[in-house]
């Protein structure tokens, strides 16, 4: 395949173009003033799949936002590749925190990525990773080099919780079918060390409110004399985690499964630099639970962290007052084996339970998802490494993440297949923050590492058969 250096040389500036081009429509999935972009964006994907070189492709209408599948079928007898995606961002807020309009995309060096990154909410995740796929498969439709069927399920509510998906994949299970679901939604170690995602956490997300006296107070008539509900929010948060960054939810931990010292001996070997770590966060110590290190903390292990907490006056100046309600929004991520709906009823009942007289206490579950890892032995695996070593001159290391896809289990359940996570982002990226950025060197790189995929997998099913 040594034509796709050559085709990348050649189309450059048109693949970066029409990402850029992409990236312009603001599909945020989680505020509506932004639907008719989401289904605009639909519609750009649709006809990135027809002129990629689909056979069929089709907008499938939901509840929600729509997801746009498209297949190239060359022989019913050969393998087929599933690749996944999602063409919805996260919103792009705070926005005076960026240095360039979220969407409207630059091309700026950084020392991370000297040939340039593109600045744009959605640019790594995951527009820009999802995009690599259609450009590495419509090379290989123009070059006569694809080695098997391909499907494509691209999703638009994603980072609201993959509603619409569950149901989508629950009836179409054999429109679906496949050997292998393909992901580029991840990240890697670094440039230098590529790495594939053998894990992702599961995703418990809730909503909490205290609610105290009947209306806001002033705080001297009322203060000392009636419960705060942000103090006594402050302090049921605060006891949910022990002096040893433990979680105290009565049964959290039950089902977790403790690595092997042999697994955590092989997961220490994968290269990382605390300082530099510590460096990048302008941080001067790292923080967690007790007994495990950074790599582990984030992997491996579970969490509970507060993503936003409000109640009572927050404007300009100074206002004396006690409030009625404080809010809390509690994420926990998940390892293997935790069940996230169990988990979500864990958290209901000590939330409620440790309430003091005086207030009421609401949980509002919002959505979860349980975690996921890929066995290192399958083909699979397999043929992501040989493509990575290819392309990446390395064999790229083993790794876990911490975050979540949560349809991937799901993926495993209801299609019986095994997802492989190639993502070409990085840590450094910026993904859900101001100044998100993809650099264009991994975007090209993952266009030209792809193919290889399809081949060695291709070659190793048959081998299999
Ligand atoms: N692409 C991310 C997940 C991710 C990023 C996994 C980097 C591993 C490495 C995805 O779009 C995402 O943001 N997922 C959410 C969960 C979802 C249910 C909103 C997350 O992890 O917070
Ligand atoms: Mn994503
Ligand atoms: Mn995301």
């Amino acid at each position: 395949m040594e034509d796709i250096q050559a085709y990348l040389s050649e189309h450059k500036e048109r693949l970066i173009n029409e990402l850029i081009d992409l990236l312009k429509i603001p599909s945020v999935s989680a505020d509506p003033a932004f639907s008719q972009d989401v289904l605009d964006t639909a519609d750009a994907v649709y006809k990135a799949l027809a002129d990629a070189g689909c056979d069929k492709v089709e907008i499938c209408e939901t509840e929600g936002y729509p997801i746009v599948y498209g297949e190239k079928i060359k022989d019913p007898s050969l393998p087929t590749v599933l690749v996944y995606g999602h063409y919805d961002v996260q919103p792009p807020d705070p926005l005076n925190l960026w240095n360039s309009p979220p969407f409207e995309p630059v091309i700026q060096q950084t020392e991370i990525h000297p040939e340039g990154a593109i600045f744009a909410r959605g640019a790594c995740d995951d527009k820009g990773q999802m995009y690599m796929h259609v450009k590495a498969f419509e090379f290989m439709v123009r070059q006569n080099q694809l080695p098997c069927n391909v499907k494509f399920m691209i999703e638009g509510e994603e980072e609201v919780g993959s509603n619409s998906l569950v149901e989508f994949v629950r009836s179409n299970r054999e429109k679906l079918s496949n050997d292998i679901i393909l992901i580029s939604d991840t990240g890697m170690i670094s440039n230098e060390i590529p790495s594939i995602t053998t894990g992702l956490r599961g995703l418990s997300y809730v909503e909490v409110t205290v609610t105290g006296p009947n209306r806001d107070l002033h705080s001297g008539l009322y203060g000392g004399a009636v419960a705060n509900p942000i103090n006594i929010l402050a302090k049921m948060i605060a006891s949910l985690h022990d002096e040893n960054n433990h979680i105290t939810i009565p049964g959290f931990y039950d089902k977790v499964i403790e690595l092997s010292d042999e697994e955590r001996k092989l997961m220490a070997e994968a290269p990382f630099d605390l300082d530099a770590y510590k460096k990048s966060l302008d941080i001067n110590a790292v923080h967690g639970e007790i007994g495990y290190v950074t790599n582990e903390r984030n992997a491996i292990r579970p969490t509970l962290d507060v993503n936003g907490i409000w109640g009572g006056y927050t404007g300009e100046g100074a206002k004396t007052v006690i409030p009625s309600q404080a809010h809390a929004k509690i994420s926990m991520r998940l390892v293997p084996n935790q069940d996230w709906k169990e988990i979500t009823e864990l958290f209901c009942k000590h939330f409620e339970a440790i309430a003091p007289e005086g207030v009421r206490v609401s949980v509002r579950p919002h959505h979860g998802g349980q975690g996921y890892v890929t066995p290192i032995d399958h083909i699979g695996y397999q043929a992501a490494s040989e493509a990575y070593e290819k392309t990446f001159g390395k064999t790229p290391v083993p790794q876990r993440s911490g975050g979540s896809i949560p349809i991937v289990s799901l993926f495993e359940n209801e299609l019986n297949s095994k997802t492989i996570l190639m993502g070409f982002g990085l840590d450094s990226d910026a993904i859900h923050s101001p100044n998100e950025h993809f650099g264009v060197w991994n975007y090209l790189k993952g266009i030209e590492t792809i193919p290889y995929f399809y081949q060695s997998f291709t070659r190793l099913k048959a081998l299999e058969n």
